[in-house]
């Protein structure tokens, strides 16, 4: 089978080293021997954190996700455009897709599912929320017997690393912030991360699949971290408590309240199960006996209560090049035996109409 990668950045280059560092497990466990068709990159001579063979390297995206040999497309260029474009000019020629973009899911998830669809092809972005965090296979599979009733998210690892530096050494928040960017977390331009737009966009990928409807970032109450001060620090710290950025999205059950597709009632899969949801992202005082107060440094974590299961816990490395390539490459494998036994994941199950709150109707 052959694979085409967009992007060969962070991500993308840790992507291309484990695809040929574990090629001979990656066969083993595929069924089929995996090759790299090409990278596309924007420019050939950037300087790159691995050495990429020689003649994969191209800037003609378009033309390499075209190509008839190209089985399988791995995305990681992030953004929305060309991503999209890409992506859907994949599923235009029939391939499957993995991608690492959780702004692309956030913003335009819909067009991307209906495209996969279309095509018959698997669309899989593990790797879009919390890096290597295997968290969006449990929500839509592990779990899709259970009835989730919320998820609270520790999910952009700058501001957690921000707030545990206020937390345990006294920081202040530029003073935290300035150390975060020291040591790589946060980007030099910091307001994706600090203005919790980052977080929104994967708390709305993590309700979607939660709770099986549509959620974009733009339904996202959010707050983020730039009005925390030492003193709201210590003041939760005399209360037993930490200051996190929390991503929460929950179920509110609303009697009476009846969605579109439940009063048409065809298009209503969900029955009783309908209702509305909250969701959004604000600084939030936990109690240290929390799960999620331990969670230190950059590090995600994802909390999540349903009726039957109870409460879990998901942790681990929320971002960086090769956690993150870890996820996409658990997604290639999955799409790569899918395609060798001509089908197709489940795709996505948004058959409950719900409202998502306005902030306040909880
Ligand atoms: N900037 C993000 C974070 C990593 O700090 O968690 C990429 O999602």
């Amino acid at each position: 089978m052959k694979v085409a990668v967009l992007g060969c950045g962070s991500v993308g280059s840790q992507v291309v080293r484990l695809l040929l560092e574990q090629a001979d497990d990656l066969e083993a466990r595929v069924g089929a021997r995996i090759e790299i068709a090409g990278v596309a990159v924007r420019r050939l001579n950037a300087p790159r954190e691995i050495e990429v063979p020689d003649g994969l390297l191209t800037t003609d995206s378009a033309g390499l996700v075209a190509r008839d040999d190209v089985d399988l497309v791995i995305e990681t260029i992030g953004g929305i455009e060309p991503a999209r474009s890409l992506i859907l000019r994949a599923f235009e020629h029939g391939k499957s897709v993995v991608t690492a973009n959780k702004a692309l899911l956030a913003e335009d998830g819909p067009t991307l599912f209906e495209a996969a669809d279309k095509a018959e092809r698997d669309l899989y972005y593990e790797a879009a929320v919390a890096g290597a965090i295997p968290i969006l296979r449990p929500l839509r599979e592990s779990l899709a017997g259970d009835r989730v009733t919320r998820v609270l998210g520790i999910v952009n690892g700058t501001t957690n690393f921000i707030l545990d530096k206020m937390d345990t050494a006294g920081s202040g928040f530029n003073e935290a912030l300035d150390e975060a960017q020291e040591l790589g977390y946060a980007e030099a331009d910091p307001t994706a991360d600090v203005e919790g737009f980052d977080a929104a966009a994967k708390i709305a990928i993590l309700a979607s699949l939660a709770f099986h409807t549509r959620v974009t970032a733009a339904d996202v109450h959010r707050e983020g971290i730039t009005e925390v001060t030492a003193a709201d620090v210590k003041s939760a710290q005399e209360m037993g408590s930490v200051v996190k950025l929390l991503g929460i999205a929950e179920l509110v059950p609303s009697p009476g309240f009846e969605t579109v597709a439940s009063a048409t009632s065809s298009t209503s899969g969900g029955g009783s199960d309908q209702g509305g949801v909250s969701v959004r992202v604000h600084p939030a005082m936990i109690p240290r006996s929390h799960p999620l107060a331990s969670v230190r440094e950059a590090f995600n974590a994802v909390f999540v209560e349903s009726e039957a299961a109870g409460q879990l816990m998901f942790y681990g490395p929320g971002a960086g090049g090769s956690p993150t390539a870890s996820a996409v490459l658990g997604d290639l494998v999955t799409v790569a035996r899918n395609r060798l036994a001509g089908t197709r994941g489940a795709g996505e199950s948004a058959y409950a109409d719900r409202r998502v709150l306005p902030m306040g109707e909880t």
